[in-house]
């Protein structure tokens, strides 16, 4: 039987978007901001985030995949949605659920540089920092954890578990 060990409560997760979204708010005045919520795990977050958000921004969506229906990267990332917005000369975030081993937004940074961006930062509800394999620099993550499978609040698990308004670790 599956377990479910509880990671964050919504309480812990609402605090924490709040805080991201004010310093975004402060660093990004004046700016043309674009967020790019990667599809499909960040939309929850992504969907909480810019409602405390006290500047103006532009929303879209970007799908890449590198995993399958298991727990373990695949190490190979396939652009499925291209951005749809005129991004060039923008300042984008990119809004991730989980960075892993970080090869998901290091393509996705380097896609989004090559089509013109001003600027391209990161912003992810968790940085799990175990299996991290490139350089990637996360600069807003709401929480930090070592290692654990999570699902959750936008984070899947074979695409099951979305829905939980909570983050929870899956042990199988
Ligand atoms: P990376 O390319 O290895 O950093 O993988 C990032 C993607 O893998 C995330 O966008 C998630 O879709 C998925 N992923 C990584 N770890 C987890 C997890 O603990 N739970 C659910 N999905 C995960
Ligand atoms: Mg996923």
């Amino acid at each position: 039987m599956s377990e479910f060990i509880p990671v964050l409560t919504k309480e812990a997760i609402a605090t924490k978007v709040e805080e991201v979204a004010q310093a975004i708010s402060t660093d990004y005045r004046d700016c043309d901001l674009i967020l790019v919520g990667i599809l499909k795990g960040a939309f929850i977050f992504l969907s909480d985030l810019i409602r405390h958000l006290s500047i103006p921004v532009k929303v879209d969506f970007i799908c890449a995949s590198s995993y399958g229906d298991g727990t373990s990267s695949s190490g190979r990332v396939k652009l499925v949605k291209d951005v749809d917005l005129e991004i060039e000369n923008k300042d984008v975030i990119i809004v991730e659920d989980i960075v892993d081993t970080g090869t998901t937004l290091s393509y996705l940074v380097a896609h989004l540089k090559s089509s013109g961006a001003a600027s391209v930062r990161i912003c992810t509800l968790i940085d799990k920092k175990e299996r991290r394999q490139t350089d990637v620099q996360v600069d807003y993550a709401c929480h930090t954890v070592d290692k654990g499978f999570l699902v959750g609040y936008g984070l899947d698990y074979a695409e099951f578990y979305r829905n939980l308004p909570e983050v929870y670790h899956l042990k199988l």
